[in-house]
């Protein structure tokens, strides 16, 4: 018996070996044990926890749903971010030492320009003190999230987005593993000079390239023909490309050139994206242009086209001063620079986040070459070519 019991304390013992640090038995709640060092042997300097700010604006991932089972049955944005870390709690206090800030909860889609320049802010001053930013939003418009502040956020730390397509109250929710993940990534480093980085469903994917293609399924993100960066299992972090921009890194040209702290504080240009389809009016054009938008961002058919109404009136909005972004609906593949006066190619960016690029674009310069050269390098996943 009593051999038995010793020989069962050194299982133990191999186990929590394997399983490293950041592992632990369910509901368990032990500390960590610290390891004894040997006698005459310098103590080894203790490796600091990293540090790892969690800022809330909302969406599924904070929903409450009305019972155990009402998986599409909810409202999203309501329970606190400091209640989702604390339910993560002691296990993700092994990983990172993590502090939460509420920006606002609500629907994704409930937030407005000047509201994400201030999430920029946010994100921006959280990074002076911390080694990485978890941002939790809404699924919905999650990409215009991550790469709003992929143009803006300076601080080249880890900045990882994330969200759920459950709330966090029913059963088999992925809102839990998702923002632990996320915490777990922004706490490695891994991700230093990647620019935003978005983490659901165990995989990493690049802010530029990400995007929302299943309105419900759990496996809703996808970086279309780019692939994703990398994944989670469990405590291993794979990460098996970068995106372009980390090619800069160190470098001035990491930067983009959006500094919203030199932009000035009145509000950005209005720019609007107009559909197009067979039979597709000028209507939608006409009324943004005379609504005053500085640009119009047009989500054509296949490699950018439009209808002969829409041509015809953008034609007239050129003239008037409108710069328009070709965009494809395909949901992939480039438009390129088309070399008609008023009208750049949106690259391989997805109509919602050519908008946000010509906003910020426009915020800056009205120069189209220099708008066009944006959007080549921003706008692309490419690396540059090696002289
Ligand atoms: C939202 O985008 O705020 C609601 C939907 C979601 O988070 O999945």
């Amino acid at each position: 018996m009593h051999q038995l019991a010793r020989r069962s304390t050194v299982l133990i013992a191999l186990v929590t070996i394997a399983l490293g640090p950041t592992a632990s038995l369910a509901g368990a709640a032990e500390p960590h044990p610290k390891p004894t060092p040997k006698s005459g042997a310098a103590e080894p300097h203790p490796k600091p926890t990293p540090k790892v700010a969690v800022i809330g604006t909302g969406g599924t991932i904070a929903g409450v749903s009305k019972s155990k089972v009402s998986f599409d049955d909810y409202e999203a944005g309501k329970l606190p971010v400091s209640r989702l870390v604390r339910d993560l709690r002691p296990d993700v206090d092994r990983i990172a030492a993590v502090t939460t800030q509420q920006f606002g909860n609500k629907d994704s889609n409930n937030y407005s320009i000047p509201e994400y320049r201030r999430l920029t802010a946010t994100v921006d001053h959280a990074l002076k003190y911390n080694d990485g930013v978890v941002v939790t939003t809404g699924t919905d418009t999650m990409e215009e999230f991550a790469y709003w502040l992929d143009l803006t956020v300076r601080s080249d730390k880890p900045v990882v987005l994330t969200g759920a397509m459950r709330p966090w109250t029913v059963i088999g929710s992925d809102a839990p593993a998702n923002l632990y993940n996320a915490i777990h990534l922004a706490a490695s480093g891994r991700t230093t000079c990647f620019g935003t980085v978005v983490m659901l469903n165990d995989e990493i994917h690049a802010a530029r390239e990400v995007r929302k293609t299943d309105a419900l399924r759990l496996n809703a993100f996808s970086s279309g023909s780019s692939g994703e960066l990398g994944v989670i299992d469990q405590n291993r972090i794979r990460v098996n490309r970068a995106p372009a921009r980390a090619e800069q890194c160190g470098k001035s040209g990491w930067k983009t050139p959006f500094d919203l702290g030199r932009i000035a504080r009145r509000p950005l240009p209005e720019v609007e994206i107009a559909y197009s389809y067979q039979g597709a009016g000028p209507e939608a054009i006409k009324a943004f242009a005379d609504a005053g938008a500085a640009g119009v961002v047009t989500a054509g058919t296949g490699a950018g086209g439009i209808s002969p109404a829409m041509t015809e009136a953008r034609d007239d909005a050129v003239k008037n001063g409108v710069l328009f972004a070709s965009a494809s609906r395909t949901g992939s593949g480039a438009v390129y620079d088309p070399h008609v006066r008023g009208v750049i190619g949106a690259e391989d960016l997805t109509p919602q986040k050519a908008r946000l690029l010509l906003l910020l674009s426009l915020a800056t310069t009205h120069n189209e070459h220099r708008i066009q050269k944006w959007f080549d390098t921003l706008g692309t996943a490419q690396f540059r070519p090696r002289r």
